[in-house]
């Protein structure tokens, strides 16, 4: 791909725009020699500005979403973008959520641009486990741990029943529960299902991966070995 196309679909400005950062002398190699837009240029050998590009396409990137943010690119109020630079609001591909989670919910959210892995991610074939830590309005009743896990749990206006999900009890109102599939409001509707209410929803692992030391808001590329451990998690 031509580099200024590749620059463009970064989100670095329409290609006129980037052709004009050539011609101002702002687009260098790593030793600041100009380049020019018919240079034969690896993406990780190209500087604007003395600063390297933003991650080539393929990127996939970790959020701890917070609460109050929604997952979209369009709504009305905060969006899960405004966390990550505003450049790759512009990016070509566009930088997708992998799947959603409610602008309620708090926790691990991945994005990325790469068609393939979302689908490889999402897919009923991965059955990728999802951890999710639910604080409940009335405590337990005992029984939620079998219904959940019976496989049988059809949840209202559904023609077919869950898979089977695993629930531990952390305290009389808290719960986790392992999901194996990603339908609307989930967790919120099974909780419903066995008469209660959810009122915090946190995930904390996607597969293999959980948050590590990332605060509410903060964010990170993941790389080979991430995406490694994301995908060793699956039928945990
Ligand atoms: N289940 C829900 O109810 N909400 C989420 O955000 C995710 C799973």
């Amino acid at each position: 791909m031509k580099i200024v196309r590749h620059i463009a679909n970064l989100g670095y400005g329409s290609r006129k725009q980037v052709q004009a950062l050539f011609r101002e002398g702002r687009v260098t190699d790593a030793d600041g020699e100009v380049l020019y837009t018919d240079d034969p240029v690896d993406h990780d050998a190209i500087r604007i500005d003395g600063e390297p590009l933003d991650p080539a396409p393929g990127l996939c990137v970790l959020l701890h979403k917070p609460v109050g943010y929604t997952c979209s690119t369009k709504d009305t109020g905060r969006l899960v973008y405004d966390l990550l630079p505003a450049r790759w609001r512009l990016r070509d591909p566009v930088l997708s959520t992998v799947g959603r989670l409610d602008r309620d919910t708090s926790g691990l959210l991945l994005l990325t641009d790469d068609g393939g892995l979302l689908h490889r991610i999402i897919s009923p074939k991965a059955q990728l486990p999802k951890v999710y830590e639910a604080t409940l309005a009335q405590d337990l009743r005992g029984d939620e741990a079998a219904t959940f896990a019976s496989g049988a749990l059809l949840l209202e206006s559904e023609t077919k029943p869950l898979l089977p999900a695993e629930l531990e009890s952390l305290g009389p109102r808290q719960a986790r529960l392992t999901l194996h599939e990603g339908r609307y409001h989930q967790v919120r509707r099974m909780f419903a299902a066995v008469g209660n209410h959810v009122e915090a929803l946190h995930r904390s692992q996607v597969g293999g991966l959980g948050l590590g030391d990332l605060a509410p808001g903060q964010w990170r590329a993941l790389d080979a070995g991430d995406l490694q451990t994301l995908f060793a998690g699956r039928g945990a």
